[in-house]
């Protein structure tokens, strides 16, 4: 995926530094991912359905190039094909602690 190292760059920093920044909770990061990803991803082991071509979160949780930071970041500022969903910090932080234990 092109763009991402940039993009990661500009924000890593910013996001990992910011005092807002605090661990995420799981439990709240799925019901995320349910309203706001389940349409394009496969985001837990039960859904049956998304669309072709899009990467499943649990593919995105093996996927060892994409750390934490890469994932925040690009969750901050995603790029077509993916909406801009206006996630907040914490938002974000919650959604990645799911993904997380997808792994
Ligand atoms: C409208 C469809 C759509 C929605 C809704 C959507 N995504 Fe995506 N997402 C995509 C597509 C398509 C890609 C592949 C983009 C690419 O490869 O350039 C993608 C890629 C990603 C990637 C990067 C995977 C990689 O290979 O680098 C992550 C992480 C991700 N999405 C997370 C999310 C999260 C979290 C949500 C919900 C908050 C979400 N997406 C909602 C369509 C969507």
């Amino acid at each position: 995926m092109r763009g991402l190292p940039d993009l990661a760059g500009a924000l890593v920093l910013t996001l990992l530094s910011g005092p807002a920044w605090s661990a995420g909770n799981p439990e709240r990061g799925r019901q995320l991912a349910d309203r706001w990803c389940a349409s394009c991803h496969l985001v837990g082991p039960e859904q049956r359905e998304a669309s072709a071509d899009v990467p499943s979160f649990a593919s995105v949780a093996r996927r060892d190039d994409l750390s934490e930071a890469l994932l925040a970041a690009f969750l901050t500022n995603p790029h077509p094909p993916m909406p801009n969903m206006s996630l907040t910090r914490q938002e974000i932080a919650d959604v990645l602690a799911y993904i997380r234990g997808l792994r």
